[in-house]
């Protein structure tokens, strides 16, 4: 049977930098109680004409290069968005790979919000064990800029823009080998984030009559709670099943919405300062790319090696969940 091994990570951030000043002089807020209640200090925005699937396509060339494989390897692209290029076609994933000029490559987007990289995780995984493909780019990538109503305090002060992607690839060694990913889903929280028009699902005069109504609406506080819950719950479950104690976890890298979410969880996982990786007060809430962005960071800080162990853990609208048990195994050690 063939595994699935991380292989390598990649990351960009687009330059221009969005301060919580700034947003004082947006809406009503100020920088304290951005601080306070979410631990941001700054977020990415993507220039007006950087799509997308550009921030994907850029992380994506540094992890084909760091991964050791040749680019024309790779046989499959999953993206993993909730503000893809274009609303319904061609995907974002596609897009990427005509710009990456990778060929016929199986390509396609999945919609599962901030636990969007899980997702895609668990898919490369399972064709990989499967024998279906052998080199899986994935990639979360996001402009929420794009899609975030900068008149409502309640949202424009958490989310930010930027990708992630790694390159998943088929190995015979299990030590290597991705142990565990864990997904979920409950429909019937849908409405606590969500973007109410623009879809099938509400008339097209609608979207006319309710301006702002394609944009990000959360009820935040709800959601707060249901996300410390969700994810202190799905850690525990997955080193239950896979008998791992939590000080064998080099790296906790759980979605990056709002640092209190990432204490509250940390704290009851019992995990020490050291292990949780945080980068939300730099980058916000990047969705589908927070995780490996977050990954990202400490790889190119230096603190993530060859061998260690990675545990992540997502939350997101739908709501969705997911975690998952990585051995960072790159092919240079
Ligand atoms: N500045 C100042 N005051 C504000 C702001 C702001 N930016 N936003 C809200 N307030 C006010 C509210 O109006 C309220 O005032 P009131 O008491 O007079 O009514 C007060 O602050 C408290 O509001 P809450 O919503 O209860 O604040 P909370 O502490 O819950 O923080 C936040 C809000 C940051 C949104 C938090 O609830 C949160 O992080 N929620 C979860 C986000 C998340 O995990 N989302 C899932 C992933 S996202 C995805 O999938 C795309």
């Amino acid at each position: 049977m063939a595994y699935a091994a991380f292989r390598s990570i990649g990351a960009y951030t687009p330059s221009k930098i969005l301060t919580n000043e700034e947003l004082a002089t947006m809406v009503d807020t100020t920088d304290e109680w951005i601080t306070k209640r979410t631990g941001i200090k700054e977020r990415h925005i993507a220039s007006e004409n950087e799509t997308t699937s550009d921030m994907g396509v850029e992380a994506s060339k540094l992890a084909i290069q760091r991964s050791g494989i040749d680019a024309s390897d790779i046989d499959m692209l999953i993206c993993a968005t909730i503000s893809p290029d274009y609303f319904c076609m061609p995907s974002t994933a596609t897009t990427i790979s005509k710009k990456l000029g990778l060929g016929n490559v199986t390509a396609f987007d999945i919609s599962a919000a901030c636990t969007g990289f899980v997702y895609i995780l668990s898919i490369a995984k399972a064709f990989i064990e499967s024998g279906m493909k052998k080199n899986v780019l994935i990639v979360g990538a996001e402009k929420l800029s794009a899609i975030t109503d900068y008149t409502d305090r309640g949202t424009c002060i958490l989310f930010g823009d930027g990708a992630g992607a790694a390159v998943i690839s088929a190995t015979d060694n299990k030590e290597e080998a991705i142990i565990d990913v864990h997904t979920g889903a409950d429909g019937t929280y849908a409405d606590l984030l969500m973007t109410p028009n623009g879809g099938t699902g509400s008339p097209h005069d609608a979207i006319e009559q309710e301006a702002g109504s394609c944009f990000m609406q959360m009820k935040g506080n709800e959601t707060f709670k249901v996300a410390v819950r969700t994810l202190t719950k799905d850690v525990v479950e997955i080193l239950e099943v896979n008998n791992i104690k939590s000080e064998e976890i080099k790296h906790f890298v759980p979605h990056q919405a709002n640092y209190r979410i990432i204490k509250a969880v940390g704290d009851a996982l019992k995990l020490t300062k050291e292990q949780v990786v945080v980068t939300v007060e730099k980058y916000g809430n990047t969705s589908g790319a927070s995780i490996p962005m977050a990954i990202n960071d400490i790889y190119e800080n230096g603190s993530l090696k060859s061998g260690e162990l990675l545990l992540l853990d997502a939350f997101g609208g739908g709501l969705t969940w997911g975690s998952a048990l990585v051995p960072f195994s790159p092919l240079t050690k």
